[in-house]
């Protein structure tokens, strides 16, 4: 089934200058683009994207980080988009990452990890509705 998902291309990456190298590698892997944007989270924004984490050891960081640069927010459809992006951007955690993934060729650390890819669908919708929010975000081809 197409699914949609969310990818964000985070400050640590648009900083080091990874944009196009990312959406290259998400164009090679037939994702197709629905929506795209470039925009800086604020506390506001940050906190309700990131609710699930409010309270963790890592949060504030996770916050500041988000917050310190621009983002490109790429909405992306494809057969299985989730557990797809997913696969593609690697593990949170640097020590099991794999080779060929988007964090191994551009994380700086665990918090500073270059991408965000929703990890259900429900998330994806959930997420695209806070980025894009009043945006018409369907292809009609
Ligand atoms: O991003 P992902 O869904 O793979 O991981 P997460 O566990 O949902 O964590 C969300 C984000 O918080 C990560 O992408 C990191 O930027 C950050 N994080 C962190 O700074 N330290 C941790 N121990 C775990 C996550
Ligand atoms: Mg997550």
């Amino acid at each position: 089934m197409k699914e949609k998902s969310l990818l964000l291309i985070k400050p640590d990456a648009v900083r080091n200058k990874h944009i196009g190298h990312i959406i290259t590698i998400l164009e090679e892997n037939d994702f197709h683009f629905c929506a795209l944007k470039l925009f800086r989270f604020d506390r506001e924004l940050a906190e309700n994207f990131y609710a699930e984490h409010r309270g963790k050891d890592f949060y504030e960081n996770l916050l500041n980080f988000m917050m310190s640069d621009f983002t490109v927010a790429i909405i992306v459809q494809k057969e299985n988009a989730v557990q797809e992006l997913r696969d593609l951007i690697g593990d949170v955690n640097p020590a099991i990452r794999k080779p060929g993934t988007i964090r191994y060729l551009y994380a700086e650390g665990i918090t500073e990890n270059a991408v965000h890819a929703s990890d259900s669908v429900i998330s994806a919708k959930r997420e695209i509705g806070i980025i894009f929010k009043t945006e018409d975000t369907e292809r009609k081809d």
